[in-house]
């Protein structure tokens, strides 16, 4: 199996141009269910947050308003997209994350891992700058339309391995220790039509099959 590599998936997000915006309902509701698994996991007092490999914002818009946020990615095209103010905007890369460490009470990746070579060493900078919890959340590779999305779209090629199981690991690999998890999702914020929300919505529950999968994490 070939993964595109940090060059290709460098163009590749620089040469992206339209997207949905993050205020489109159906990412509305993508990042609804996910931000309410975290926050009841999270202790209420846990305020700052890092998001890592945020890109146009379709976590940031939402997360914005449960935690003070600050928001990083590699590309500045897709930083450009996000709708944080830009001082709460960072151009970095994961593997070396431009913060002391514990600079922050929650450090969060969504959908950022499966398109770096080592992940590995990107949860160890989010453990590393991270000074309570770390929230990791990927496509679940057991989903089959996740898995043949990661079969036919050569930037997504880094999702095949990314089971809930995988996923835990990468965490507890680096010294974390698991607080939380869950797998769910039945809406894809790029693709699910608005008008397909009132009956997917009901699907956005816990289940094997979900498509997303979440490990929250204690430092
Ligand atoms: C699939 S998008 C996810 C964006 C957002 N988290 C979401 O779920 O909509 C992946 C993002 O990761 C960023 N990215 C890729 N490699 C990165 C790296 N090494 N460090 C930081 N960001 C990176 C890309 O620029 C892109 O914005």
């Amino acid at each position: 199996m070939f993964d595109p590599d940090a060059e290709e998936q460098r163009r590749y997000w620089a040469g992206i141009r339209r997207r949905r915006d993050p205020t489109h309902p159906a990412v509305e509701a993508f990042a609804a269910s996910k931000l309410a698994f975290i926050r009841d996991a999270l202790p209420g007092d846990a305020r700052t947050m890092l998001e890592v490999g945020a890109g146009n914002g379709y976590f940031s818009r939402s997360f914005a308003e449960a935690f003070d946020l600050t928001a990083l990615d590699a590309s500045a095209n897709m930083l450009a997209m996000n709708p944080l103010p830009p001082a709460r905007k960072v151009e970095g890369v994961a593997e070396a994350l431009p913060f002391a460490d514990d600079a922050f009470d929650v450090v969060f990746a969504g959908n950022l891992l499966h398109h770096l070579e080592a992940p590995a060493i990107a949860v160890r900078e989010m453990a590393r700058v991270a000074r309570r919890h770390v929230v990791l959340l990927e496509p679940n590779a057991l989903n089959p339309a996740m898995l043949l999305f990661g079969l036919l779209k050569r930037a997504e090629r880094g999702a095949l391995k990314f089971t809930p199981g995988y996923l835990r690991d990468l965490g507890r690999g680096v010294g974390l220790r698991l607080r939380a998890a869950t797998v769910l999702g039945a809406v894809l914020p790029n693709r699910t039509p608005a008008a397909a929300l009132p009956l997917v919505r009901h699907l956005e529950r816990p289940s094997p099959l979900g498509f997303y999968a979440i490990a929250v994490f204690d430092v």
